[in-house]
């Protein structure tokens, strides 16, 4: 992007839209890599008419650096580097360094992210008593969304947006607290005191603890459990603009603050569309119970009059293997080695629906494939965590995705508040007719 004019960078060419008689002229931008953009923003001010995309299928909301993905090749990159590499090679905080900063940090620069983060692991004592005012039986999500806007009423020192330093303290504070909001939404569902964090453990072992430790006995964390968090923490980091990443965004572009936009993301996130999906694919697997019952589900799935779908199948960009779904499913199969689960009903039932599915006609054609939420839920539940707690988890990780896209979006010199057009096709202007008078 141009710093001075705030444009996207090389507008090198135009486009012509022809609307009966009329031409209208649009630059049109080239990306590092990816689809060219025709930007219509003066389409309105010249011709009086919007564009129409439910769904934005066709519509990219922002100029971004963070992430690339290409759906039809399956191909996932952070800040560049591909997500296969990132999590067979890298940890967690690296991950969360490159996306906020843009650059794999020297040893130096990681040392140095670790401390900071970890000095921000606790959060207010107050926070403990604001969670007993839940229902014991609340969606630990509910919690979630809740707890992580509450922030902002407790540190009032990172909520100026037009402070570089409060902004980055912001995002500090937002990936450390993270992991300990979520396992005290865990604690707290199942009514166990809250565990503190402990500053000498590595960031996945650290969240494994707060969850599962309990204040009789000693705990340490399975070292392939905890890497095998590590990587469902990157794999889940950032995925560019998805509904969740775009509310984030929405929010943030009328000034609010880091913690309610965040909030924001977690509740766009809890949908069985998005976020959800990991919990209703476990609840699917289990619904569909035995092998022998896929065909009656798959059916389900391929008719038009049912609302059912294979859930933890198909992705809006994806429209090939998800890349983390491949790394996802090596990683369940680790994490089961390791508990000695090889029996496992829903694990069997797994198989056999994703060789079904990628076998059948109805599949292929309209390219669903697993995404990462089909094993993803597999692997979380061989772990120890309650399904009502997997999209809690999703969220964890995705919390450097969102504060690093708004910390993009509030430095981008041409951001304004988002505001989307309408086609109206309501009543048209008409007079108030008195209650008495009305049949
Ligand atoms: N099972 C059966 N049919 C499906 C499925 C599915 N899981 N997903 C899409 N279809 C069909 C759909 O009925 C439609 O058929 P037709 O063209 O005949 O009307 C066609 O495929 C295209 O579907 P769409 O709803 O227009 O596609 P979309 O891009 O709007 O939806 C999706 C993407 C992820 C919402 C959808 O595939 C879905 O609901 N999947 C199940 C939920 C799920 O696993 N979500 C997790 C996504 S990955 C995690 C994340 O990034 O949040």
């Amino acid at each position: 992007m141009d710093a001075k004019t705030g444009k996207p960078s090389n507008p090198n060419t135009t486009g012509t839209l022809t609307v009966g008689n009329k031409n209208y002229d649009f630059p049109i931008y080239k990306g590092t890599i990816g689809p060219d953009v025709v930007d219509i923003a003066k389409l309105y001010g010249e011709s009086g008419m919007f564009t129409y995309d439910p769904g934005f299928t066709s519509t990219a909301s922002c100029e971004s650096q963070i992430t690339y993905i290409d759906g039809d090749e399956g191909i996932l990159l952070y800040r560049g580097y591909p997500i296969e590499q990132l999590a067979e090679h890298g940890d967690f905080l690296e991950t969360c360094y490159l996306l906020l900063y843009g650059e794999l940090p020297t040893p130096a620069q990681k040392a140095d992210f670790d401390y900071r983060v970890n000095r921000h692991t606790m959060v207010h004592e107050q926070m403990s008593r604001f969670f007993q005012g839940f229902r014991r039986d609340a969606h630990p999500m509910a919690v979630m969304v809740g707890s992580v806007g509450a922030l902002s009423a407790f540190y009032h020192d990172s909520t100026d947006i037009s402070d570089p330093h409060q902004r980055m303290i912001a995002s500090i504070r937002m990936i450390a607290k993270s992991p300990t909001l979520a396992a005290m939404a865990y604690k707290y569902s199942v009514g166990q005191p809250f565990v503190y964090p402990k500053n000498d453990l590595d960031y996945a072992s650290n969240f494994l603890r707060m969850c599962f430790a309990v204040p009789t006995e000693e705990y340490k964390a399975n070292p392939v459990l905890a890497r095998a968090m590590d990587r469902i923490f990157i794999l889940h980091a950032d995925h560019e603009q998805n509904a969740s990443t775009s509310t984030v965004r929405l929010a943030g572009s009328s000034g609010a603050n880091p913690f309610a936009c965040i909030a924001a993301g977690c509740a766009c996130l809890w949908g069985p569309a998005h976020g959800g999906a990991n919990e209703a694919a476990l609840n699917m697997l289990g619904e569909i119970g035995r092998p022998e019952r896929i065909p009656e589900f798959v059916k389900r799935a391929k008719d038009k009059n049912d609302s059912f779908r294979l859930m933890g199948f198909g992705h809006r960009v994806y429209k090939n293997y998800d890349p983390r779904a491949k790394i996802m499913q090596k990683t369940c199969h680790e994490v089961l080695n390791e508990l000695g689960i090889k029996d496992d009903p829903l694990l069997d039932v797994a198989m056999e629906l994703e060789k079904v599915a990628l076998h059948d006609e109805y599949f292929l054609e309209k390219k669903l494939y697993p995404n990462i939420d089909f094993y993803s839920g597999i692997t979380l539940k061989a772990m120890g965590f309650p399904t009502t707690m997997f999209t809690v988890l999703f969220a964890l990780a995705r919390t450097v995705g969102w504060i690093a896209q708004w910390k993009e979006m509030i430095e981008d010199p041409k951001q304004k508040i988002g505001r989307p057009r309408q086609l109206y096709t309501g009543a048209e202007r008409r007079d108030y007719v008195e209650i008495s008078r009305r049949k």
